[in-house]
C-alpha cells in the first residue's frame, strides 16, 4: 500500500464510520477478509449507537457484531458465532441510550468508550502497513 492509497483507505474508513454504523474498513486491509470469515465476535461499527429505548421492553442486544439490524440481534449468530449468544436487557426507563457497536465495552450493552482503542488499534495498524 502507497501513501495515496493509504490516506484514500484512512479517509474512507473515518468518514464513512461516523456517518453510517456499518462496519466499514478500508478494502485492503487484511484484518477485513479475516473478520468477513471469522466466527468471533466482529465490531459492527466503530462508534456506538444512539437509540431510544422504552422502559420495560425487552431488547436483545448483538453480542456477536454479525447482525443485520444492530445494536439488535437477529439470529445471525446461530450460524456464524454460535457460541455467543445475545445480551438480553430491559431498560428501567424511557431514554435514549449509547448501546456499544465496537463489541468490545466492558459495559455490556452500553458504550463504555473502547471504541476508541478500536479506532486507534486500526489506526496504527494502518500506518504500520504504509511503511513496510
Ligand atoms: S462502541 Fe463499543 S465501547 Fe463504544
Amino acid at each position: 500500500m502507497n501513501a495515496s492509497s493509504f490516506l484514500v483507505a484512512l479517509q474512507r474508513g473515518c468518514t464513512q464510520t461516523f456517518r453510517r454504523p456499518h462496519l466499514v474498513l478500508p478494502a485492503s486491509c487484511s484484518r477485513v477478509q479475516y473478520r468477513l470469515e471469522s466466527t468471533e465476535v466482529v465490531a459492527a461499527a466503530r462508534m456506538p449507537y444512539r437509540v431510544k429505548v422504552t422502559a420495560g421492553k425487552r431488547y436483545a442486544w448483538c453480542a456477536c457484531g454479525h447482525s443485520k439490524k444492530q445494536p439488535y440481534c437477529d439470529g445471525a449468530h446461530k450460524a456464524k458465532a454460535p457460541s455467543i449468544a445475545p445480551l438480553r436487557f430491559t431498560p428501567d426507563s424511557t431514554k435514549m441510550v449509547m448501546l456499544c457497536a465496537c463489541k468490545e465495552t466492558k459495559n455490556a450493552p452500553y458504550c463504555d468508550g473502547s471504541h476508541f482503542k478500536v479506532i486507534f488499534r486500526d489506526l496504527v495498524k494502518s500506518v504500520k502497513g504504509v511503511f513496510k
